[in-house]
């Protein structure tokens, strides 16, 4: 075909991600991770993320490229997470796109990472129809965004006001004694446990809450209560019912959010959920959203569990996105912006 081929780099977290796309067909998609160097620190150290995307970076773009079966020379332009993120992991990233667009004289696109996670289901679902409402749940962020035009920006109907989706199933899986990342083994645990065991609190539902925070979330004192309830079961001596916690725990957060992604669906007029990010992985939640938005007549669109998870594929889908829409690629000295905006 004649359309462009679009590689992607990603290195705003743990994961050194490249991916080749051409149009909406996914060509590679090379991963490294340095998750197990955080593990023991239940939670991603910035320098330590960092240090791992130099010594990555280099190798992950030559496997993209032969998994593809092509040569820089091939590129038609370079996509780039440019934020949000850790200041010194997206550098590393950043830096190594302009290297290789320099070096190949190709266009470089600096990109949203969490437009990345919307655009990846591209991949497996083909164009999006827009508007679209984009319900966005990783390790870092939770957030409700009504996607007009996913060229030219999203806008954001509301996120979390304390911690992430994906940061409450990590602290919780610590406090269960699971590994990090906490959300596959929670996951994992809660198809043994019973979701209606424990009445753990919904976080901004109360109608005095919806008023103000309609299509914001709060996980801090869900994942507060799931600590009490934790620590009252052990100074009692009681075994921990671990599949029973993780269960009901699972459930307080899937219902939340699909509850609320379906209602801005309603309130919006909009008939398409996509859903992405790290937590989008979560088995309960994309059963759940399935079928609530059934009733409904919206249409949920999930991508499988590898592109929900950061990595390149997703930024090259963003980038293909972009060129595809005539959008103007960025200057060779786009900064880095750990806190960049939609
Ligand atoms: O998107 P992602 O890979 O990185 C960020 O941008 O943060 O998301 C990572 C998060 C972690 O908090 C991890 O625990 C969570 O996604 N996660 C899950 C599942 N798989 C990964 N949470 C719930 N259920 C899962 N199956
Ligand atoms: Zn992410």
């Amino acid at each position: 075909t004649d359309e462009p081929l679009v590689l992607g780099i990603e290195t705003s977290c743990d994961e050194t991600g490249i991916g080749i796309v051409r149009g909406h067909t996914l060509l590679a998609d090379a991963i490294a991770s340095s998750v197990d160097e955080h593990a023991r620190f239940g939670g991603v150290v910035p320098e330590v993320a960092s240090r791992a995307h130099l010594e990555a970076i280099v190798p992950t773009m030559q496997r993209a490229l032969d998994d593809a079966g092509v040569s820089l020379a091939d590129i038609d332009a370079i996509a780039v997470t440019a934020g949000p993120g850790l200041a010194g992991a997206l550098l590393v990233g950043v830096a190594a796109a302009k290297g290789y667009a320099l070096a190949a004289e190709k266009p470089i696109y600096g990109v949203n990472h969490l437009a990345a996670h919307v655009a990846v289901d591209t991949l497996e679902h083909g164009a999006l129809p827009e508007p679209a409402i984009a319900l966005l749940v990783s390790g870092g962020h939770s957030s409700l965004l009504l996607v007009d035009d996913l060229a030219h920006g999203v806008t954001p109907l509301g996120a979390t006001i304390d911690d992430a989706a994906g940061e409450a199933f990590d602290k919780v899986a610590r406090l269960l004694g699971l590994p990090f990342p906490g959300g596959p083994p929670i996951d994992r645990a809660a198809r043994e446990g019973d979701p209606e065991a424990i009445a753990f609190p919904r976080g901004l539902t109360a109608p005095k809450d919806l008023a103000a925070h309609r299509f914001d979330f709060s996980f801090s004192g869900l994942k507060t209560a799931v600590a009490r309830w934790v620590e009252a079961r052990q100074r009692a001596g009681e075994a921990l019912p671990v599949a029973d916690v993780a269960a009901s725990f699972q459930e307080a957060v899937c219902d939340v959010l699909t509850a609320k992604a379906i209602d801005a669906c309603r309130a919006q007029g909009i008939g398409t959920l996509v859903i992405g990010g790290g937590v989008a992985a979560n088995s309960r939640l994309r059963a759940l959203a399935e079928q609530r938005a059934e009733k409904y007549g919206i249409q949920v669109r999930v991508p499988r569990p590898k592109l929900c998870t950061d990595n390149g594929a997703m930024v090259a889908a963003l980038g293909s996105h972009l060129v595809a829409a005539g959008v103007a690629p960025s200057r060779l000295d786009l900064p880095a912006d750990s806190a960049m905006p939609l």
